[in-house]
């Protein structure tokens, strides 16, 4: 089988890694891919949201199956342009993916079909948000409708940020028009956690769940990242909270859009908090999420493209999951989330039998070395038998790193870590 894989980031290089586990897949390409998956598969020079020229690649080099990463191109209709050209891939369509595009619809569908989230009211009115702002008070949260590449979010502790970045939204036009209209929520207070499944019509199958770490720095102080290191499982979740979120939450969600007229396929991701009144949905996602995935993708036994295949053809995949807890720390670079060097040199990198590295943000270079190319560059990620084995294997390899002033990583991703008082920083 030939498979593609949509993406540039540590959530492909994961999803690359697991296929070439297949003894079914030959061929793995990626478009556009980066510097570790490059050493792993072909990379194919194709921007993720080029959409008629990855349709022509997958039709000119007969791929079998195409996995898509990113949020972008599922919301550009990557999926509908796919199908209608008789090719296979997984994904939701275009229709499905506004569950994680449009904020206001996702939390319209989850009113209609009872599934528990913030209170919110959305707006498109300057002075009618603010009037709402002013009426609930703070801690509150505005969300901008659209993608914002994870930016379009404020934790406003004080009335006055929440009315600044509703201007910024609505007036200053901040996030364009991902931000032309806003969602206004009530402020949770809880433990976060992610869960993943595989969906398809009404046939929900989920994985473990992971915990993201957000924040920069140790101790989830700093400013807000795209995620500098998960893990899975997470041991201060009570199961039950698990079980409710599958049967009150996702399975609800399948159902909805079934019934909606826009039947969901693909990975759908619960970004889920666990309040007083149990487990609330923060937001949904249409894919596998990044850095999650490359915690919870090296404890699955099967066959990812068996799975996909058993999923899409209304079979229970009959997920089997490996014991143990695994840490995946990022290294980012230097000054990230805010300006930060490119192209710089890499220690020595290797994969040992105990700790596996996924390429985020990496180039490539003829002599067989890497240079970074983002802010996230590495993950490193480790599965033990226990929380305390995989940190002290983590920090083992770690230790290269230390020697340059390039780079930076928290050490303490694995501890389970009250949740901070977030002011997100936009
Ligand atoms: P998102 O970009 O949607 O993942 O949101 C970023 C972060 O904002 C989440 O991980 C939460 O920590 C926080 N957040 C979002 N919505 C709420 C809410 N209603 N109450 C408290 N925190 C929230
Ligand atoms: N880990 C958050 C996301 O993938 O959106």
């Amino acid at each position: 089988m030939k498979v593609l894989v949509i993406g540039s980031g540590g959530r492909e290089h994961m999803i690359v890694k697991k296929l070439k586990q297949s003894n079914k897949v030959t061929d793995i390409y990626a478009a556009p891919g980066n510097g570790g998956i490059a050493t792993e598969a072909t990379c194919v020079p194709i921007q993720d949201d080029a959409i008629e020229e990855l349709v022509q690649f997958a039709v000119e080099n007969d791929i079998n199956w195409t996995i898509v990463g990113p949020e972008i191109p599922l919301s550009k209709g990557i999926v509908n342009a796919f199908r209608s050209n008789n090719l296979k891939i997984f994904g939701p369509s275009k229709e499905a993916a506004i569950i994680e595009g449009s904020k206001d619809f996702a939390k319209a569908f989850m009113k209609q079909y009872d599934i528990p989230t913030a209170k919110y009211q959305t707006f498109t009115d300057v002075k009618a948000a603010i009037n709402y702002i002013k009426q609930e008070g703070a801690p509150i949260v505005v969300k901008a409708d659209g993608l914002a590449a994870g930016k379009g979010v404020v934790v406003a502790m004080t009335e006055e940020e929440a009315i600044e970045a509703v201007e910024n939204m609505l007036l200053h036009n901040q996030f364009g028009d991902s931000g032309s209209r806003v969602v206004i929520e009530e402020f949770l207070d809880g433990k976060e956690f992610s869960l993943f499944a595989f969906v398809e019509g009404e046939n929900v199958y989920p994985m473990i769940p992971a915990r993201d770490h957000k924040r920069a720095f140790d101790g989830d102080k700093g400013p807000n990242t795209g995620g500098m290191g998960s893990y899975s499982p997470v041991p201060d979740l009570d199961p039950k909270h698990v079980a409710f979120t599958i049967e009150k939450i996702l399975k609800p969600v399948a159902k909805g859009m079934v019934k909606e007229g826009h039947p969901y396929t693909g990975v759908l991701y619960g970004g889920l908090i666990v309040t007083k009144e149990g487990p609330k949905v923060i937001e949904f996602n249409a894919r596998f999420g990044d850095p999650e995935t490359q915690v919870v993708l090296p404890q699955l036994e099967n066959d990812l493209i068996q799975v996909i295949e058993d999923v899409t053809s209304g079979k229970d995949p009959q997920l089997k999951w490996k014991d143990g807890f695994t840490i995946g720390t990022v290294v980012a670079s230097k000054g990230y989330p805010g300006p930060y060097h490119k192209n710089v040199r890499l220690p020595e990198l290797e994969d040992s039998s105990d700790v596996y590295v996924i390429h985020a943000g990496t180039k490539l270079m003829d002599d067989g070395g890497f240079v970074s190319t983002g802010g996230r560059v590495l993950l490193i990620g480790t599965t033990q038998e226990t929380p305390e084995k995989a940190q002290q294997k983590i920090e083992e390899y770690l230790k290269r790193f230390d020697q340059t002033d390039d780079f930076f990583y928290r050490k303490d991703i694995g501890q389970s870590i009250e949740k901070p008082i977030i002011v997100a920083s936009i």
